[in-house]
């Protein structure tokens, strides 16, 4: 274990104590090192967008959020896919020892699969709707995840990601309006969300407008290696570090180093 490794293991171990001042009821990450440099966690009901380029460990993060929920804080957490599939992510997601499978036999974690070019998949009955007009993929799809959410008691949401569900709207008005409205289904159901955003250079995506945080992940690539960092740029009602975090991959996943508590102070 190398030195910034320890440092973020002795700031974990001290946690607890760090929770303080905030009335509102947070939701740990349980990400090694994020929820420090949100000051203890995300903002129950609230949604955040995670942007990044592709590669950038969108995805990780985001199934990272809901192994830990299920796992060390009982809460149950859905996630809609909408690029890779159900069997892909169950897959890539055992290089790092976790067991989505057997996650989802206890209904711990769901996954929605809301990919609109799939065809007849049977996971979901009506799942073939999502792709047949403009004004249905939102209030469909919320629907869905409002089922689910009941259905397991979900406290913890990602959908992955926002930008193919928006693509399928040539009207900007129309998005915007479909993702306020999902956030604030999810909001009444106090279910805690990330909406992965691809990073799109031309434009500033909807997701961004009305989400409540935004996280940026970027990496660049080294001469034999890749520089991975994190930095919150938005987050509602939470004094956040403004700072960009190295992050790295290890055996259980992400985790980011040297988060500094004197910055969230
Ligand atoms: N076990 C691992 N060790 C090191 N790097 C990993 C590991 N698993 C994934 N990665 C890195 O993460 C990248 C993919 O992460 P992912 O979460 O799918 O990114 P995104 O969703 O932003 O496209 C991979 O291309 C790889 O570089
Ligand atoms: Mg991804």
């Amino acid at each position: 274990m190398c030195i910034s490794d320890k440092l973020t293991l002795l700031y974990i171990e001290n946690y607890p104590q760090f929770i303080v001042n905030n009335s509102d009821l947070k939701i740990r990450t349980g990400i090694p090192g994020f929820d420090l440099i949100v000051d203890g966690g995300l903002k129950e009901g609230k949604t955040i967008v995670l942007s990044g380029k592709s590669g950038s460990g969108k995805s990780t993060f985001g199934m990272q959020f809901l192994h830990n929920g299920a796992l060390d804080f009982e809460e149950p957490g859905i996630f809609v896919t909408l690029t890779q599939s159900p069997q892909e992510l169950i897959s890539d997601f055992r290089a790092f020892g976790w067991n989505i499978e057997k996650l989802i036999e206890e209904e711990k974690i769901m996954i929605i699969d809301a990919r609109p070019f799939k065809i007849n998949d049977q996971s979901f009955e009506s799942g073939d709707i999502l792709y047949e007009t403009e004004p249905f993929p939102f209030t469909h799809l919320t629907q869905l995840i409002l089922q689910g959410i009941k259905k397991i008691h979900a406290k913890r949401l990602v959908v992955d990601s926002l930008s193919v569900l928006s693509i399928q709207y040539g009207n900007q008005f129309n998005t915007r309006q479909g993702i306020q409205k999902m956030i604030h289904a999810l909001d009444e159901q106090k279910c805690t969300s990330i909406f992965i955003s691809e990073n799109l250079e031309s434009r500033t995506p909807p997701e961004w407008y009305a989400a409540s945080g935004i996280v940026i992940l970027n990496h660049t690539q080294k001469t034999s290696t890749m520089d991975r960092s994190i930095q919150v740029i938005k987050m509602r009602g939470i004094k956040h570090s403004e700072q960009t975090y190295p992050i790295r991959f290890n055996e259980n996943g992400y985790h980011v180093l040297h988060p500094r508590l004197s910055a969230a102070s």
